[in-house]
């Protein structure tokens, strides 16, 4: 915000509200308005002329409605500032934000290593994409930590992390992969979606981009496609031409949405973590359940590092049922009233669906004998949600 001109050190809460908060240009109105915007007129062709000149301004300059406008910068600004990387983009999805990202990076005949627990998608692009690239895509444990130093080649150039993994939540090791990613001179991209920018600080971690699906929590409502790639200094370089290169903007009112959803997201996502490790414990003690993947649970093989790294847990895990036959799934899943049955999270609504985490494995075949279950805890009331799920699991034995 402008207004501000105090150096001090702000608390993420603080700065979600005033970061990329530029009212004062605004007629004083508290949220950045909604610029639409594709030509934009200059007074005289000296002006015109200028208007690629990055000495006369800085990187926030309304060129063109492609290279941003004031709404999408005061959001590349806020998220950029509340993960404390150098700058960000945004990108129409959290898929193009994980695209543009490889792709800044790699070039034929190139390697790279990505976890096997990756985002399906992530899995699809790197197989069905930089593969006809001629980029070499090879699968490595998520648990690797300092080891992944033996799957290094000369031709490797990024490793891909995502922590906890999707569907299965394995946490992964990231300072130890970054610093042997460091001493080869390897990128680090990290998709941070599930931690957000508030719960995973990516660059004190050594991360070099850390992309995000802002259609999750940032945006937080279910009613938006966003991304955001977030870079260090050196990094920043390569994702911003590719990203230009690329053709890549969103919607002025998704930008507008999702910055002013941001200015919830310490409120909304401390309400998430106790939604979900409330849920989480008490599914932890019911009879019809194998297992609990829930990094902020004592029992997760990764709570060590989690608590280590992390500042926060949100509100999607997994649960592993204890076998049962696929039509008393389907009973428990279709008939329950508050869980609803979809993909994408991270909005205020609860969610519960079956995952299939063996189709997406290559270097770790993934075995459990009973049905995974991805959960997002919304907001709902929690006594409500356990009624739903109590009567969920009441119908397996029915
Ligand atoms: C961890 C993770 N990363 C990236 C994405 C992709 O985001 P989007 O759906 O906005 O393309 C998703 C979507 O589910 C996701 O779960």
């Amino acid at each position: 915000m402008k207004k501000e001109t105090s150096s001090a050190v702000r608390a993420d809460a603080t700065r979600a509200i005033i970061s990329g908060r530029s009212s004062f240009s605004h007629h004083g109105v508290v949220n950045t308005p909604v610029y639409h915007a594709s030509t934009i007129l200059h007074p005289n062709v000296e002006s015109f002329e200028k208007r690629h000149d990055s000495k006369t301004g800085d990187r926030r300059k309304v060129i063109y409605g492609l290279l941003g406008t004031p709404t999408s910068f005061d959001l590349e600004e806020a998220i950029a500032d509340l993960e404390g990387g150098y700058d960000a983009l945004l990108t129409p999805s959290g898929l193009a934000a994980i695209n543009i990202a490889l792709l800044a990076f790699l070039r034929p005949g190139d390697h790279v290593l990505v976890a096997d627990s990756v985002y399906a998608w992530t899995r699809s692009f790197s197989d069905q994409m930089l593969s006809d690239l001629g980029v070499e895509v090879q699968y490595y444990n998520p648990l690797v930590g300092a080891d992944i130093a033996s799957l290094i080649r000369p031709k490797t150039r990024v490793i891909f992390l995502e922590s906890p993994g999707s569907y299965t939540f394995e946490v992964q090791d990231i300072p130890a992969i970054t610093k042997v990613a460091r001493e080869h001179q390897v990128t680090t991209i990290l998709d941070n979606t599930w931690a957000t920018p508030l719960f995973f600080k990516s660059f004190e971690h050594g991360v070099d981009v850390s992309v995000h699906a802002a259609t999750k929590y940032l945006s937080g409502h279910s009613d938006v496609m966003m991304g955001a790639i977030v870079c260090n200094e050196a990094s920043w370089g390569a994702v911003h031409r590719t990203h230009k290169l690329f053709g890549q903007c969103v919607g002025p009112d998704d930008a507008y949405a999702t910055l002013r959803s941001v200015r919830t997201l310490p409120t909304r996502l401390r309400a998430h973590q106790e939604q979900g490790i409330a849920l989480a414990t008490w599914l932890e003690g019911r009879d019809e359940v194998a297992e609990v993947l829930h990094p902020a649970l004592p029992s997760h093989p990764g709570h060590e590092i989690w608590q280590r790294d992390f500042l926060g847990a949100s509100g999607l895990f997994s649960i592993i049922l204890k076998p049962q036959p696929r039509q008393a799934i389907l009973d428990m899943v279709n008939n329950l009233e508050l869980f609803g049955i979809g993909a994408s999270w991270g909005g205020y609504e609860s969610l519960l669906i079956p995952v299939y985490p063996e189709k997406h494995r290559s270097a770790v075949p993934w075995n459990s004998s009973g049905q995974p279950l991805r959960i997002h805890a919304g907001l709902e009331s929690l006594d409500d949600l356990i009624v739903d799920l109590e009567a969920g699991l009441g119908r397996l034995s029915r």
